[in-house]
């Protein structure tokens, strides 16, 4: 195979913004897709089928293949039916889109437990469970394809958006597992932090930018790391408005003390411990 050419890839949260516009470029490009969404407001409150059946409808009307599904990522069973659905209807998941994602922005100080908890469960949680209930079927194909939605609230944090940024960067760790697992299965996890312009962005940034940032734009980037052809894994991309980036951890030379060093050795070499000029490529010293 090549490309996403009959691949049966998921999109989670694909009944508007960008995972419809996932959705649509994964089915013109010859993939069978799974169009989940909850149907829901932008803070996660309340559900409905009309957003999936929607997008459904207009990736058949132009002669591609699709089918609806209408439960919450955020639970266990929900993630099952999610991933069920797939293989009811095309008897196999080569790729997971993890896109679905509220707000309930509030500054630190303001923000409750119950705050927290929702946007943790719905994207983290959310992106464990769909990718969980998909995993043994990518190891016994030799094939799979992650893709996390994160978000530079997340790699750089935003006010208002603890929880979010939590959860946003808690799935590029996640990705980071993830790729060195799935690696010798052909199973390939990366994370895109996408800029656009949606019901989830549109107070957040300045109208006259979010008019650079259509949605449409980002797609192309989120299907290249689901085709046979990418061999990327492990990575970070932020992509929008036509400008496509990788980004990276970067570790400074810093400095190695012979033995325990005392506060005041510390506080000596501050400066170079944290001169990020002779820095490299981050690996995991542990091996
Ligand atoms: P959106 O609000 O249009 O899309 C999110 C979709 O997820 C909605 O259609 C919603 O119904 C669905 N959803 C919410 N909870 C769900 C659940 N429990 N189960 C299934 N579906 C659920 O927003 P947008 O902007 O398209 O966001 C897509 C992803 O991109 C999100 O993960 C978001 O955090 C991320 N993102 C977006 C950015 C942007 O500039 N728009 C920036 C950074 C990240």
């Amino acid at each position: 195979m090549s490309g996403v050419q009959d691949r049966v890839v998921v999109v989670t949260g694909a009944g508007g913004g960008l995972g419809r516009e996932y959705a649509l470029l994964l089915a013109r490009q010859g993939a069978r897709v799974v169009v989940n969404d909850l149907g829901g407001a932008r803070d996660g409150t309340g559900s409905g089928s009309a957003m999936a059946d929607a997008v459904v409808e207009e990736i058949r009307a132009a002669g591609g293949q699709a089918v609806a599904n209408y439960d919450s990522v955020a639970s266990e069973e929900g993630a099952a039916g999610v991933i069920g659905t797939a293989l009811k209807e095309y008897g196999a998941v080569h790729g997971v889109v993890n896109n679905a994602g509220i707000l309930r922005d509030a500054s630190f100080v303001k923000m409750t437990a119950e705050q927290w908890e929702a946007v943790q469960r719905v994207h983290l949680f959310g992106g464990f469970h769909v990718t969980r209930a998909a995993w043994p079927h990518f190891r016994e194909q030799g094939h799979g394809r992650v893709v996390m939605a994160t978000s530079t609230s997340g790699l750089y944090g935003n006010f208002g958006q603890a929880n979010y940024g939590a959860a946003k960067l808690g799935l590029v760790g996640l990705v980071n597992t993830l790729a060195v697992e799935g690696r010798k299965y052909n199973i390939l996890a990366n994370a895109v932090a996408p800029l656009a312009r949606t019901r989830m962005s549109e107070d957040v940034a300045p109208a006259e930018l979010l008019e650079r940032l259509p949605a449409e734009f980002v797609a192309p980037v989120v299907a290249h790391l689901l085709t046979d052809e990418c061999t990327d894994t492990g990575t970070v991309l932020v992509a929008g408005g036509g400008r496509v980036q990788r980004v990276a951890q970067f570790v400074s030379k810093g400095v190695a003390f012979a033995g325990t060093p005392t506060l005041q050795d510390v506080a000596d070499r501050w400066p170079d411990i944290t001169d990020m000029n002779a820095s490299e490529l981050g690996t995991n010293p542990l091996g």
